[in-house]
């Protein structure tokens, strides 16, 4: 079950493949055949773009000697997925005089991934873009599906737009300079595609812990490739997130209500970052549906457990109100007619969206009581 390499082809309105494997980077001739004009711009940010944007871009131009290459560089983090830095990337884009046949890469994370999708969504109505994502969370989550965006001080991902990529190039060599805790981060959105529809795939997970957790090439393409099947399968069927899609966010209502009520993890606080807030989720989700009868004590069980062989947090942090954490609950997204929306779950593998859950069976579960 194991390639170093591995493709996994999107289907839909817009299909695409995703590359997974080492060295892809600096496989020029791929990344090249995707750019249909003369102009290109890299977009990348201040930490990956000294590691990996010469190779490309070298890359790049050893198979078309004939393309215009401009590079754009964010300062690295969420605070730079704003308008401003968006409007950089747009002049970037005019500086270079990118015509409607321009492609636009995009070097990083999902806060590179994300900005400079939206602006290849917006330069002459929508130019072509190619997600060469850098850490795992945006290989296995941003980097697929097509959702761009950027924040403003009302909220994340208020401004936006889908714009599916040409292609993912998702080189899991990259991810030797992530540090650790992103690699965790993005395991726990890996482990959220088993809990909420591939029970093999969660064993899976529960066999090949330490060949993940020490970067194994073979074991990460695999890893990075299920997820993409389940996002891609999931939004080829459900692309506008009318129904199914929801079931992606298992974990996330309550995830999201950790990291605002303490403040967005980030360098040099101890904060729980989204994928620590999304494991915490999940484990929450499943002790509610328990809980609620709908699933067994014992898939909880299987889940903390995995997550804390993952090294992830299972628990509410120290300091948080559970009437706190609840009232965030109730700004969801999801909510209908001010009923609380929650995606739980019927057991591993098998998770629903639940309409209408009664508050005061989650006000328990908040508060650590199960
Ligand atoms: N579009 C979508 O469907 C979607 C889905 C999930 C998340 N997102 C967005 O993704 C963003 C989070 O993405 P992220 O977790 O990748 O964060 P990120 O882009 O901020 O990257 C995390 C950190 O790792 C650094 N980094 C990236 N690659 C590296 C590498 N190979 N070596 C060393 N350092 C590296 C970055 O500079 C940054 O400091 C959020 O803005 C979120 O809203 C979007």
């Amino acid at each position: 079950m194991k390639h170093t390499m591995q493709t996994v082809h999107v289907h839909g309105a817009a299909p695409y493949d995703i590359h997974i494997g080492p060295g892809l980077v600096g496989d020029g001739g791929a990344l090249a055949a995707h750019a249909r004009g003369r102009h290109a711009l890299v977009v990348s940010d201040s930490h990956v773009a000294p590691l990996y944007a010469q190779a490309l871009e070298d890359a790049l131009l050893a198979a078309r000697s004939d393309l215009k290459l401009a590079r754009f560089v964010l300062p690295a983090g969420e605070e730079s997925k704003t308008l401003a830095h968006f409007d950089g990337a747009i002049e970037a884009l005019a500086a270079l005089g990118a015509t409607r046949d321009a492609c636009v890469f995009a070097l990083g994370g999902g806060v590179v991934g994300d900005l400079a999708g939206f602006a290849a969504a917006c330069w002459m109505r929508g130019v072509d873009v190619v997600q060469v994502p850098t850490t795992l969370l945006s290989m296995v989550d941003s980097s697929v599906g097509g959702k761009t965006a950027v924040d403003i001080p009302q909220g994340k991902n208020l401004v936006g737009a889908f714009h599916p990529p040409r292609a993912v190039f998702a080189d899991t060599a990259t991810l030797a300079t992530l540090p650790p805790r992103e690699i965790r981060a993005g395991l726990a959105e890996v482990i959220k595609y088993g809990a909420l529809g591939d029970p093999l795939f969660f064993e899976w997970l529960e066999a090949e812990r330490q060949p993940l957790l020490d970067g194994d090439a073979g074991a990460l393409a695999t890893a990075i490739a299920r997820s993409c099947e389940a996002k891609a399968s999931i939004v080829a069927r459900d692309p506008l997130e009318k129904g199914e899609r929801a079931l992606l966010n298992l974990g996330h209502t309550f995830g999201h209500a950790i990291e605002t009520e303490q403040g967005y993890g980030g360098v040099g606080n101890d904060n729980l970052n989204h994928g620590e807030a999304v494991a915490v989720g999940m484990v929450l989700a499943a002790t509610l549906s328990a809980r609620l009868g709908m699933s067994p004590a014992e898939d909880t069980a299987r889940l903390v457990a995995l997550l804390e062989a993952y090294g992830l947090p299972t628990r509410v942090p120290a300091g948080l109100s559970p009437e706190a954490l609840l009232g965030r609950m109730r700004l969801d997204k999801k909510n209908i007619a001010g009923r609380l929306r929650l995606v739980l779950w019927r057991g591993i593998g098998q998770a629903e969206v639940v309409p209408d859950v009664d508050e005061a069976q989650v006000l328990p579960v908040l508060a650590g009581m199960g």
